[in-house]
């Protein structure tokens, strides 16, 4: 940012996105070769197929960043503002950010946002927030390492976890922008559903976390559709946090929109936190499922319990 606060702007667009996966794949083949469990039960009860492992939470986020950069053709120094949602640092400190920072040669601020597996859509939020206080231009990135949190032998979360990053370029725009409506929320009375100490492995009450996902993902969505003056009726594509397909199914079905118009990469990603959104958006846009003016409801659930919902009107 050139000074404390830039030109103001009104709003911001999605001008690039970027993915990135490691490059080793775990089938449920080879976990059904090694704990006690199966493909056929990962399949139904989750809905995912391999899951992508490797690598750290910075070279991941670095990949993605560079990619949506370039696809904003967007240089480095033109770079406001970099925030990284992550609940899985490199480090206790410094931020992982400032290691996407100095990989990218971005000479801007840049702090972590943690959030769990709603942080990406925390993250667009803030640097949306960011942008209207003067930063013209926000690289949001969500990228999660959950190998590293999770027990490979414990059966009930080594099958639902993997790694990957996705990110997004943000450009102050005149008039209203792209994000019409957002909620964002917290319940830290039930932050023992889903936690991880540190140094520690991810703790879940899988049952628990799987009724209270399906309801707040409704409750959010809705409230972040009113808020932007529209119903679910107006969704072209829903971008869910990826975390079971049973859960995606429910809150479509609650929610009055068909499955079909729900972005899935799940089956070849398995659960990677505050990565999946982008990831599932980035996949959607690449694939030519998102046109210009269309509304997309991006919303996600994990740890703290939070949540978070963002409508935006893609290409305007
Ligand atoms: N393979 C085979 N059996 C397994 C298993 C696995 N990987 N994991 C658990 N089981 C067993 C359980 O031990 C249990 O056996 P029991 O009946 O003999 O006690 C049985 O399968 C049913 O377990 P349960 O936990 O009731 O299954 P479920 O239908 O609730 O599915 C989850 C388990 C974890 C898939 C599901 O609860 C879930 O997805 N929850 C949400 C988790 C989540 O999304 N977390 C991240 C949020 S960001």
């Amino acid at each position: 940012m050139s000074g404390p606060l830039g030109r103001l702007s009104t709003g911001v667009a999605v001008t690039g996105w970027g993915v990135a996966l490691p490059d080793t794949a775990v089938t449920n083949a080879e976990l059904e070769a090694r704990l006690d469990t199966s493909d056929r039960w990962i399949t139904e009860r989750t809905g995912i197929r391999e899951r992508r492992i490797g690598g750290t939470t910075g070279q991941l986020a670095a990949a993605a960043a560079r990619q949506a950069l370039t696809a904003a053709d967007a240089t480095p120094a033109s770079v406001d503002l970099l925030v990284v949602a992550t609940s899985t640092p490199d480090q206790q400190l410094p931020a992982t950010a400032s290691t996407v920072q100095h990989t990218l040669g971005l000479r801007c601020g840049a702090f972590d946002v943690n959030a769990a597996c709603s942080g990406f859509v925390y993250a667009l939020v803030a640097g949306t927030g960011m942008s209207m206080a003067g930063a013209r231009r926000v690289l949001v990135v969500g990228a999660d390492v959950m190998s590293r949190v999770t027990d490979q032998d414990d059966r009930s979360t080594a099958v639902l976890f993997g790694d990957g990053a996705g990110a997004v370029v943000l450009d102050a725009v005149e008039g209203p922008g792209q994000l019409l409506g957002w909620d964002l929320g917290s319940d830290g009375s039930l932050r023992h559903l889903l936690q991880a100490d540190i140094g520690g492995y991810v703790q879940m009450e899988g049952k628990e976390v799987f009724r209270r996902a399906v309801r707040v993902m409704v409750e959010s969505s809705e409230m972040a559709l009113q808020r932007a003056g529209l119903t679910i009726d107006d969704v072209d594509l829903l971008v869910p946090h990826q975390a079971n397909t049973r859960i995606i199914t429910a809150a479509c079905e609650r929610l009055g929109i068909p499955m079909e118009r729900a972005a899935m990469v799940l089956h070849r990603t398995g659960n990677t936190s505050a990565a999946s959104i982008p990831l599932a958006l980035g996949d959607a846009v690449d694939a030519g499922r998102v046109a210009k003016g269309d509304i997309v409801l991006l919303v996600g659930f994990g740890a703290g319990m939070t949540w978070a919902s963002a409508v935006l009107r893609w290409g305007q």
